[in-house]
């Protein structure tokens, strides 16, 4: 099994820093972390970094909105972030910022570099400006009426109802999420990143035979496509590093994030003593690998391998990309309960089982996954408490009762323990390829055979007879050493469980070199008492999980509004607020988002299209009182004519709720 020890550097791509972490992301950190734990135990040397992601916008926007500095933010935000992976076991070799010194150093050298090589080019653009915050509003914070169908409150960048896209300038009467105010045009400098420079440098790193075909096809289309320039620029005010000389001028947040990989291994080779340039610098016999998620391939395999080789620095020898977790075969949504955070997952839930059900799942493919929850109880229930650790339990009493608590020193079925090693090879090449979910069907298959030979055997039966000591010795000895391979093999997934076993066996199953003393069965070997390794599941931590998940506020969402400004009475009273009755409601053909309603004010009927199909079905809406406003000027839609609106709250989507008055308002009733 001796092989040449390899040295390796693997990241997970750096989670934002205004949110919490949830199972999608854990997709990745788990899987990252099972393939640093397996290249660990085969002797190599491998180290894995990560940090918060702190720069940008939303960070900025959503700190002001909190009421706090954006530092004090990204502290709390990096503090819940270290708990959520210490939790899940995943075990970084460094856990940093973007926001510090040393990614500070590497941006302005990357950049400095780019730019002396001529790379950097600067043209004046003009973009959304919002006069009243006198900030320049990235798409996502502009909101408008459709410039194709009409339909109101848009984002910059597509219509959710008719599907048009367009760019943010196009809306009509556009609004800045921020401050509500009318967004202005307004020119600045920005700087770009000269991408089309690196195009053949590019092919030849898409052709070096690392990436997988997925992304291989990807970067085809868009070399096909043409390679643009990069905007790497952001003016004040903007969370971010200043570009050195350029007063007003940041590094978008995207240039400055990946280049925290750096940062972060250098922060940990001050601590370690390590020596960053055997990492780093071109020709370096060092391995260097990102795993990440198949929305941010753009950045890593086309700007960062490009900005790698235009600073002087070596490249990724393989971007590893993984799919989308759906959760009961959907997105996962908050208005179902399956958008779960990891804290909400660890009050209810061992995170071994999600490690186990993701490895279950997980392949070397660019594909999503599904975490069904019948299925996830189903699984974990019968794999890890039915097959595994029913071994060891079947085996250990008998040990301890009969003999003192120690192993055989025969071997009554070496062929079996022999067909045990002989899946080594084929288990490794699989953690090797992220083949995981093939890795859990092999050692599954094994831990059937254990069971049957166990069954076979009968050890119950022969405990009762006289003068079988000795087989019934060896049977339950046998047992446990296929026990102590199984969970060896298992150990890079199931590492809490992995260091219960090494203390009932008595010897390790995780640490480097325990797959190769696997040779060796353990003989008159002394083991201590059998404990609880696995505990079933039960279906209600599930459902009480899902239920927290309902409540749970602090989705990852655009900041809050700030409140308008003030407005006198009369302006008030100008809206006409009304109760009124929905007495009928119908989905409109050809409309993604709007449901058509007939709303009674109390004799007089009005036709509304509301934007609200994404959260209700007509059928739950009928006969149901809501309040309107009344006296809205009416207005031509692609679909007919909307006479007023419907209140309802919520950023939209699934989540967004109709304001429901008590019963014993009457449809007609003024609300102002
Ligand atoms: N900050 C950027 C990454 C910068 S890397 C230099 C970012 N952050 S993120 O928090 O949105 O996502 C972090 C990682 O989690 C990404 O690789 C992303 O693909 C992954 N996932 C986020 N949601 C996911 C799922 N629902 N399913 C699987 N992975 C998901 O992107
Ligand atoms: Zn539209």
């Amino acid at each position: 099994m001796a092989s040449e020890k390899r040295r390796i550097l693997t990241t997970s791509a750096l989670p934002y820093a205004n949110g919490p972490i949830h199972l999608g992301h854990l997709v990745e950190y788990i899987q990252t972390d099972i393939w640093v734990r397996f290249q660990r135990q085969q002797g190599h040397e491998c180290y894995y970094v990560c940090a918060d992601d702190a720069h940008g916008t939303a960070i900025m926007l959503r700190a002001e909105a909190d009421g706090v500095t954006p530092e004090a933010l990204i502290e709390r935000i990096g503090l819940e972030h270290r708990a959520d992976f210490e939790d899940f076991h995943v075990l970084f070799d460094n856990y940093y910022t973007t926001h510090s010194p040393e990614n500070r150093f590497f941006a302005e050298y990357i950049y400095q570099q780019l730019e002396a090589k001529g790379h950097i080019s600067r043209r004046i653009i003009k973009q959304a400006f919002d006069p009243e915050k006198e900030i320049f509003l990235p798409d996502r914070f502009i909101k408008g009426e459709c410039p194709r169908c009409g339909t109101a409150d848009q984002y910059g960048d597509n219509c959710e109802s008719c599907g048009a896209t367009y760019a943010p300038t196009d809306l009509k009467n556009p609004v800045s999420a921020i401050s509500g105010v009318t967004p202005v045009e307004r020119e600045s400098e920005h700087y770009f990143f000269r991408l089309a420079d690196f195009e053949e440098m590019l092919r030849d790193w898409t052709h070096g035979g690392g990436l997988q075909p997925e992304v291989r096809n990807k970067l085809k289309e868009w070399f096909d496509a043409g390679l643009q320039d990069w905007d790497i620029s952001r003016d004040a005010p903007y969370f971010g590093f200043e570009i050195p000389g350029h007063e007003g001028k940041y590094f978008y947040v995207w240039l400055d994030a990946p280049i925290g990989y750096m940062a972060s291994f250098q922060n940990l080779c001050d601590a370690r003593g390590l020596n960053f340039d055997e990492f780093w610098r071109p020709g370096s016999a060092a391995e260097l690998y990102h795993f990440i998620g198949k929305d941010i391939l753009y950045f890593h395999a086309l700007f960062w391998p490009a900005m790698l080789h235009g600073a002087g620095f070596r490249t990724p020898d393989a971007i590893f990309a993984h799919g989308f977790l759906t959760v009961n075969g959907q997105k996962m949504s908050k208005s179902r309960g399956t958008f779960i955070t990891a804290r909400t997952y660890l009050d209810h839930l061992d995170p071994e089982y999600l490690r186990y059900y993701l490895a279950a799942k997980l392949n070397h493919r660019v594909e999503d996954l599904d975490l069904n929850f019948d299925d996830f109880v189903l699984r974990v229930n019968a794999d890890l408490v039915g097959k595994l650790v029913n071994i060891a339990s079947r085996c250990a009493g008998f040990i301890h009762k009969r003999f003192a608590g120690t192993l055989s020193s025969g071997v009554c079925d070496q062929g079996l323990y022999d067909d045990f090693l002989a899946v080594r090879p084929v288990v490794t090449e699989c953690y090797e390829n992220r083949e995981y979910s093939r890795a859990m069907r092999e050692i599954m298959a094994l831990a059937d055979r254990a069971n049957q030979f166990i069954a076979d055997h009968k050890p119950w039966e022969i405990a009762k007879q006289e003068g079988r000591d000795q087989e019934l010795q060896e049977i339950c000895s046998l047992g446990l050493n296929l026990f102590r391979v199984l969970i060896t093999y298992l150990s890079p997934v199931l590492p809490v469980t992995a260091g219960r076993v090494e203390d009932f066996l008595r010897c390790t199953v995780s640490a480097a070199g325990s797959w190769d003393a696997l040779d060796s069965p353990l003989r008159d070997h002394q083991i201590s008492k059998f404990k609880h390794l696995v505990q079933r599941i039960e279906k209600d931590r599930i459902d009480a999980m899902i239920d927290m998940s309902k409540d749970a506020e602090d989705e990852p969402t655009p900041p809050a509004e700030p409140i308008a400004e003030t407005i006198n009475f009369d302006d008030f009273a100008r809206v006409d607020l009304r109760i009124a009755r929905i007495t009928a409601a119908q989905r409109v053909e050809g409309a993604d988002k709007l449901l058509q309603l007939t709303l009674d004010l109390g004799g007089d009927t009005r036709n509304v299209f509301a934007g609200i199909k994404s959260a209700y079905s007509p059928e739950q809406l009928v006969g149901r009182l809501t309040v309107m406003v009344a006296n809205l000027a009416p207005r031509k839609m692609r679909f007919g004519v909307s006479e007023g609106m419907v209140l309802a709250a919520g950023p939209g989507g699934e989540e967004l709720w109709l304001l429901s008055p008590d019963n014993g308002a009457r449809p007609g009733m003024r609300v102002n």
